[in-house]
C-alpha cells in the first residue's frame, strides 16, 4: 500500500480516538497513546529517513517533525505513568491532543504532498511495503529461546 495512504489511515483513526476523548471518554488515552507510539515509529524509522534521503529541501520539516514526536513521546510516557485519576491527567491528553492534531495537520498540508510530487506512486508503495514489514515486526509475539 501508499505509504502515505498508510499514515493518513494512521492519522484518522488516532482523530476517532480524540474525537471520543473530547466526549469525555478518557478510557481512550491508553488505546491513542499506543496508536500514536506506534505510528511514530514507523515514520522515525521508514518514512523520515526515506524522505530525507531522497527529497530535496525536506530537511527542516523533517527536523521540525521530529522535534515534535519528541514532545509527543514525552507527553505520552508521562500519561502512561500516572493513574488516570490525577487531576492533570485529562490536562495533559488535551495538550497531547493539540500537538498532534496541530503535527498532523503539518503533514497532511505541507510534507506529504512535498513527498508525493517528489518521490512518486512507485516508490511511494515500496516504502509502504517496508512500513508494514516494520509494523508486522512490531507486533510478531515474542518467541521463547528454548
Ligand atoms: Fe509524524
Ligand atoms: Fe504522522
Amino acid at each position: 500500500m501508499d505509504a502515505i495512504v498508510m499514515l493518513k489511515d494512521d492519522h484518522k483513526e488516532v482523530r476517532l480516538l480524540f474525537r471520543a476523548m473530547e466526549k469525555g471518554e478518557l478510557d481512550v488515552v491508553p488505546d491513542i497513546c499506543a496508536a500514536l507510539t506506534t505510528h511514530a515509529h514507523l515514520e522515525e524509522q521508514v518514512f523520515y529517513p526515506a524522505v530525507r534521503a531522497e527529497v530535496e529541501d525536506s530537511d527542516s520539516e523533517i527536523l521540525e517533525a521530529l522535534e515534535e514526536h519528541h514532545v509527543a513521546t514525552r507527553l505520552i510516557e508521562e500519561l502512561e505513568g500516572m493513574d488516570p485519576g490525577d487531576e492533570a491527567y485529562q490536562a495533559k491528553a488535551t495538550v497531547l491532543m493539540e500537538n498532534v492534531l496541530h503535527h498532523v495537520k503539518e503533514e497532511e498540508t505541507e510534507l506529504f504532498p512535498l513527498v508525493r510530487e517528489a518521490l512518486g506512486r512507485k516508490r511511494l508503495q515500496e516504502i509502504g511495503a517496508e512500513m508494514a514489514a516494520a509494523r508486522d515486526r512490531l507486533f510478531r509475539p515474542v518467541t521463547p529461546l528454548d
